[in-house]
């Protein structure tokens, strides 16, 4: 494959040093974008997920036209769900919808563990398309829901906000939890395994949900989940290729994310960088985490609050520029384009010394 022209993000992910700090957005393609609405007014959600020459269309948008240093793959985190035998619906105004929800040993004992060549061709066939469009432009990021994440929408059905049926689940029926986890487990990591074979520069995990467990239930399900994934995919000899993790909710278990084999902790706008900095020490690289509501505020204020993240985080490798969760529908493309030129300026002051060290 042709080598990459912007590997600003591989390289931050390793704690390289870099000319500048990079920036890419979780949910960067959405519905904010004018370009998608027109797309989605044609097509439903998951038809656009399932085609591939439109998901690429769609990976594509925010790196045309807002010029970010990494692509996200357009999918979902519930293609996997459904790939081990849910049925699901993601509904205007109510979210995501699972037809029959995991309640019983039997249900779990029903559902596959998928091979993702046979029931998510369409997401590689997706990637394929989309690293063809990029030529190598910038690297393309591939994902999956975290095992905990995924367990909870299995197990409520629907995305309540505080799950509170899948909490009760792991207290009431813990055993059934866990055989329920350990498919979700190798679903998740057979499906990265392909993702990566099939391309993908780094992998995230979306751990949307972890912040609701109490210590315990986030030790046995969250954190054990992902640190198999990673387990699994490391096992599999793809060093090369960065693992990021988002884990929402969390910032009081800096250290312990710290070790769970990912690369790159993802962190929420409720984490100090500064101090997660000092946490973590040179483990990990970390990325965030601007509040998305701040994409809401006037350009200026944007502007400001982009300068103040990359203080925080301050002098130095091993930062990547992000939201600390997805963009808002309603947020202005101008705000987000301000957001992506102020980084780009602002940040190669803190890269000095990393400039002076390599001859950048
Ligand atoms: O980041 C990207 O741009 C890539 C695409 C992406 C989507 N979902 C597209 C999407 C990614 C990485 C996701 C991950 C995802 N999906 C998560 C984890 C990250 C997070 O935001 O917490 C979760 C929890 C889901 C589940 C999900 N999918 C929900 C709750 C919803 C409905 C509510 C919402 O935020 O839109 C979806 C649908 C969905 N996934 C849309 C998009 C663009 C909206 C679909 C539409 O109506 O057009």
């Amino acid at each position: 494959m042709k080598p990459l022209e912007n590997d600003l993000f591989l390289k931050a992910c390793r704690r390289e040093p870099t000319e500048r700090t990079p920036i890419w957005l979780m949910r960067q393609a959405g519905r904010y974008l004018p370009s998608y609405q027109t797309l989605r007014q044609r097509y439903d959600f998951l038809t656009l997920c399932r085609t591939p020459e439109l998901a690429a269309e769609i990976t594509l948008q925010p790196v045309e036209q807002l010029d970010v240093d990494a692509a996200i793959l357009f999918s979902d985190i519930l293609v996997v769900p459904e790939a081990m035998g849910l049925t699901v619906r993601i509904e205007d105004g109510l979210g995501p919808q699972i037809e029959h929800p995991v309640r019983t040993a039997a249900d779990v004992a029903r559902l596959v563990i998928p091979d993702p060549h046979e029931k998510l061709g369409y997401v590689l066939e997706a990637i394929r398309a989309t690293l063809e469009r990029l030529r190598g432009r910038v690297p393309l990021i591939g994902f999956a829901g975290a095992p905990w994440t995924l367990l909870a929408y299995m197990v409520e059905g629907s995305g309540t906000g505080d799950f509170r049926r899948a909490r009760v689940f792991v207290r009431e029926a813990p055993d059934v939890a866990r055989a329920l986890l350990e498919k979700i487990v190798h679903a998740v990591a057979r499906f990265l395994r392909a993702q990566i074979e099939a391309g993908v520069h780094a992998v995230q995990l979306f751990d949307t949900w972890a912040g609701l467990l109490d210590p315990d239930s986030l030790t046995e399900f969250a954190l054990a989940g992902v640190r198999r994934v990673i387990r699994e995919l490391k096992a599999a000899g793809r060093d090369d290729v960065p693992i990021l993790l988002f884990s929402r909710g969390t910032a009081a278990w800096m250290e312990t994310l710290a070790e769970t084999g990912a690369d790159v902790l993802s962190l929420d706008w409720t984490c100090d960088l500064a101090r997660a900095r000092r946490q973590v020490g040179d483990r990990v690289a970390l990325q965030g985490n601007l509040d998305p509501i701040a994409l809401l505020a006037s350009p200026d204020i944007v502007a400001r609050e982009a300068r103040r993240v990359l203080a925080r985080f301050g002098p130095g490798s091993g930062h990547i520029f992000n939201l600390g969760h997805g963009v808002l529908p309603e947020t202005p493309v101008e705000n987000v384009r301000r957001l992506v030129d102020t980084v780009k300026r602002e940040s190669p002051k803190y890269h000095v010394e990393d400039r002076a060290g390599t001859d950048l």
